[in-house]
């Protein structure tokens, strides 16, 4: 299939890579910044252009892959008719694009894409499309991208879409804050590396809540208040620390 790019950040670059590997045509790569159109559209092979109103029109579908903010402005810019398009937001909703064609979808992927990686991990894929014909057409452009397709409604992928903010985002601003702990007080963070491996290694093979561990399972007060003095000038980790344990208590005690 023809497909134009809008947008050329970590998503337009998986997807524009995939795609391509798949057989499928890149027949135009636009942004806003014309370097960053460049260099997408010479690494796809593909034309580029920094000028929303030159949009190639022949294309088969159009994949709007800009930040979530900038898909209102594009509804309110762009015209294509009946033409195929699609977001690629977790926690916008299809709808926020009908002003821009009468044949919507979205393909979001279910997975933290960075545009530095070279091998791409498994990406589910949550698919979803106005009628049945568009929803034909997106398919194989998702199977291109997808480990695996779920289809969903808009309020269904807000859900997973929260569900990655808390697997993802979340668990890893843990490791961000427990490593700039670590260099305040001088101590060695690659120590932890064992311990965050193991963590995510145990989850392929067990549900994770058969493998909480730690002070706040077990109500080790003695413990908890000593983590807590250790963190009485970091107001925000404190705040943190009691409503994780807090959040651990509660789950496995109701
Ligand atoms: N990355 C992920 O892990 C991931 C996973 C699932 C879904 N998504 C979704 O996929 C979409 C793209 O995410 P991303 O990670 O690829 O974002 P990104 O790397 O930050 O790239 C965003 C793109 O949007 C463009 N943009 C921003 N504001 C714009 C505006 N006002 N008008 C036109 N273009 C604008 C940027 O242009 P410039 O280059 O000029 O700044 C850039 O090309 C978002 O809806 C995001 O929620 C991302």
């Amino acid at each position: 299939m023809d497909i134009v790019i809008v947008g050329t950040g970590n998503v337009a670059h998986c997807f524009g890579q995939l795609l391509k590997m798949h057989g499928h045509q890149i027949k135009q790569v636009v942004s806003r910044n014309k370097e960053h159109a460049r260099e997408l559209g010479e690494m796809l092979h593909a034309p580029f252009t920094d000028d929303i109103l030159d949009i190639n029109m022949e294309a088969d579908v159009y994949l709007l892959a800009v930040s979530d903010a900038a898909i209102p402005e594009l509804d309110d810019q762009l015209r294509l008719g009946k033409r195929i398009v699609a977001h690629t937001a977790g926690a916008v909703p299809m709808s926020a694009i009908s002003r821009i064609s009468t044949n919507t979808g979205v393909i979001y992927p279910l997975q933290s894409i960075r545009k530095e990686i070279k091998t791409y991990p498994p990406i589910p894929v949550m698919l979803e499309a106005a009628n049945d014909d568009v929803l034909r057409r997106l398919q194989p452009l998702a199977q291109s991208i997808a480990s695996r397709i779920e289809i969903t409604d808009s309020a269904q992928r807000l859900r997973y879409h929260l569900t990655a903010v808390l697997c993802n985002n979340f668990t890893n601003h843990l490791i961000v804050q427990a490593k700039a702990y670590c260099e305040k007080h001088g101590l060695d963070f690659t120590l932890l590396q064992p311990i965050i491996h193991e963590t995510f290694e145990r989850l392929e093979k067990y549900a994770p809540e058969s493998v909480q561990t730690g002070p706040a399972l077990r109500q080790d007060e003695a413990t908890m208040n000593k983590h807590l003095e250790l963190l009485a000038n970091e107001e925000y980790l404190q705040l943190v620390y009691r409503v994780m344990s807090d959040s651990i208590y509660q789950f496995h005690n109701k």
